[in-house]
């Protein structure tokens, strides 16, 4: 993050706070969010899309603080669940500034979008068509929908294979033809308003060939549909996905410059097709959040298993950071609580947890004097940690602190023994 530096003694500070201080106060594990780097990181979207829609992506990282951060920073929220929609309308979310996807909608959850006056839902299913259709005749609403579209485009970390068939569960198919079913059916039976077409291809992207094939694919039905019904749908959302730099390794794009590629991409081919360009809106959860937080934990035990690795052991794991265990993702750890000048040694930090695969950080280069009591950060933990975490072997999960503005608060408290017990009945 932007403000992490290191302090007159090495010690690592954030927003000129001294970590060793800040776990003082709020203990370890905990997340630290820099305010300046998410609320920079919003302003970079927001410039790079001055005439398009950014929808930061909740699953990344939800909770009422944010909501209020992204809200003031002029962006849009996609939610997918009742809980999170929940979230977004509790810290006074416009909820005409709300997306709300999902693959299995319940009617509740439906209802609740549709009584709050959610600015559009995407669709994913007929069933779901069917239960919005029954809804809003029941109401005498007539709510926004989006189509979510599988164009065939299957984006992985540092590639995109380009597929004819699908085999995931999101969306309608666009080469069976239910895409363009879909659409011709909310059109023919106007108790919906059909407002544009959506992809969204994958996670943790950096070649942006990918939603160049999306892009192509989706207006190729948008085109189908003018050509079938006459209508011009006005929006078109590419989803979200953009790559971030976990190690050093990774080369994430600049949004200004993935917003001129889309752009570029989208005007050409609706050039091509003879349409007028539809409002773009984009989707980004870990671009956003991701590379804004931090984990603090601090070193219990460091044991040399013989003539092959130092393991350090931290006082979470895997029910804070998940990824490393279930996605084999990338993480680096650095001595935070101070400077040294041992040589480094080959370490692997691992969690608390009872099972070997309890990982966070798999490699790498630590101080080789590192030891009980040294606390250590793991950079990039702001996507898909907190929102992952679980309390596997009753381990609580860790609060989320913002620093900025000189000071420091607590947006998400930790969870206690008390809160774990509280859900047993008897
Ligand atoms: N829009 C839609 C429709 C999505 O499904 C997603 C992510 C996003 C936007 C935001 O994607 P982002 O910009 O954050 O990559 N748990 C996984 C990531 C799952 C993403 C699911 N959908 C991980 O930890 O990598």
């Amino acid at each position: 993050p932007r403000t992490v530096a290191r302090g007159p003694d090495g010690a690592l500070t954030m927003g000129g706070l001294d970590v060793r201080e800040l776990r003082r106060r709020y203990g370890s594990p905990a997340y630290l969010l820099d305010e300046a780097d998410l609320r920079a990181r919003c302003r970079e979207f927001r410039a790079a899309f001055p005439d398009e829609d950014v929808f930061y992506a909740g699953k990344a990282f939800l909770c009422r603080a944010v909501v209020r951060i992204i809200a003031e920073e002029g962006l849009f929220l996609d939610v997918c669940t009742g809980g999170e929609l929940a979230t977004a309308l509790a810290a006074g979310m416009d909820p005409a500034r709300i997306g709300f996807h999902g693959n299995n909608k319940s009617v509740a959850e439906l209802t609740r979008a549709v009584d709050a006056g959610v600015g559009r839902i995407i669709v994913d299913s007929q069933i779901e068509i069917d239960r919005l259709t029954e809804l809003a005749r029941d109401r005498g609403v007539r709510p926004r929908v989006l189509i979510r579209v599988t164009v065939g485009v299957e984006a992985h970390t540092h590639e995109f294979i380009a597929t004819a068939h699908e085999d995931q569960k999101f969306g309608f198919s666009l080469a069976s033809g239910a895409a363009a079913a879909a659409a011709f059916r909310i059109l023919d039976e106007d108790a919906l308003e059909l407002r544009g077409l959506h992809s969204h291809i994958g996670s943790q992207i950096f070649d942006a060939s990918g939603f160049e094939v999306s892009a192509r694919r989706v207006l190729g039905l948008q085109a189908q549909i003018r050509d079938a019904r006459g209508v011009e749908l006005p929006e078109l959302d590419l989803g979200g996905g953009f790559g971030i730099a976990y190690t050093t390794q990774d080369d994430p794009a600049a949004p200004a410059d993935l917003a001129k590629r889309l752009r570029k991409i989208v005007d050409g081919e609706c050039a091509a097709e003879r349409l007028a360009t539809p409002r773009l809106s984009v989707e980004p959860g870990r671009a956003i959040v991701g590379p804004a937080m931090i984990t603090l934990y601090e070193v219990g035990t460091v044991k040399d298993v013989d003539g092959i690795r130092t393991y350090v052991s931290v006082d979470g794991g895997m029910s804070d950071n998940i990824r490393t265990a279930l996605y084999d993702a990338s993480y680096s750890a650095t001595l935070a609580s101070r400077a040294s000048t041992a040589e480094p040694m080959l370490a692997r930090v691992v969690g608390k947890h009872c099972e070997s695969g309890d990982i966070v950080v798999k490699d790498e280069f630590l101080p080789a004097d590192v030891q009980p009591g040294d606390l250590l950060a793991v950079p990039g933990t702001g996507a898909y940690c907190r929102s992952m975490a679980s309390n596997y072997n009753h381990v609580p999960r860790p609060p989320v602190i913002l620093v900025g503005g000189g000071d420091a608060r607590v947006i998400v408290r930790r969870e206690t023994e008390d809160d774990l017990l509280a859900l047993d009945v008897g």
